[in-house]
């Protein structure tokens, strides 16, 4: 009787343990497939290249910063211990990079100043913005480039890993081959 008992919460607990792990590979699939040029899928930015973005981008007390496709913030956090006195924004549209970066703002306890929101990046307003990390595809780094224009403080700084915006001069790139990455070959530097 114990031992039938027992195995009922095994297999209980299994059942639910497989659910959590369909639901996970879903919501997964959901972010990576199917993508376009214009919603590139959530590949996050190479926990290598963290500290050299944060400091790239050089946040100061009164910065704003929005992390067009959050992801995991793994970059917006990385800026926060470096610079605690800023606000961070990321902005995505899947639920499981949201998750993600709720479970990472929470472990770092970040709340208070990093926050992810759900959201189309081409449709947020960034006129409060004196910062914007991005790790897109080149065409929708042309598609923000007008929007980038319009609504940008001038002396916004918009960093983006590999894909440079075609016509916009960079205000200086920074080579990443020294970090040996499969992604994550250039950073470039733009002040709007
Ligand atoms: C390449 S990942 C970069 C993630 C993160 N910024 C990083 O560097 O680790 C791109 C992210 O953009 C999100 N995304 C794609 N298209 C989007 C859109 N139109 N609006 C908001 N987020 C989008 C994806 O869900 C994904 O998390």
């Amino acid at each position: 009787m114990f031992s039938t008992l027992l195995l009922l919460v095994a297999a209980l607990i299994a059942l639910v343990m497989l659910i959590i792990l369909l639901f996970g590979l879903a919501l997964y699939l959901c972010a990576v497939f199917p993508y376009s040029m214009l919603t590139p899928p959530f590949v996050p930015s190479s926990r290598k290249l963290t500290t050299l973005i944060a400091e790239t981008l050089d946040l100061k007390p009164s910065s704003v910063m929005y992390e067009l496709g959050a992801g995991d913030m793994r970059v917006s956090i990385a800026c926060w211990r470096k610079e605690p006195n800023a606000a961070y924004i990321g902005i995505d549209k899947h639920m499981l990079p949201r998750i993600l970066a709720r479970f990472n703002i929470w472990r770092y306890g970040a709340g208070k100043q990093v926050s992810v929101h759900e959201g189309d990046l081409y449709a947020t307003d960034l006129t409060k913005a004196t910062h914007v990390y991005c790790y897109l595809f080149p065409q929708a780094m042309q598609k923000l480039l007008p929007k980038f224009q319009k609504e940008l403080k001038s002396g916004s700084l918009v960093v983006s890993l590999d894909f440079e915006i075609k016509g916009e001069e960079p205000e200086r790139t920074i080579d990443l081959t020294p970090y040996n990455l499969h992604l994550g070959k250039t950073l470039y530097v733009y002040r709007f």
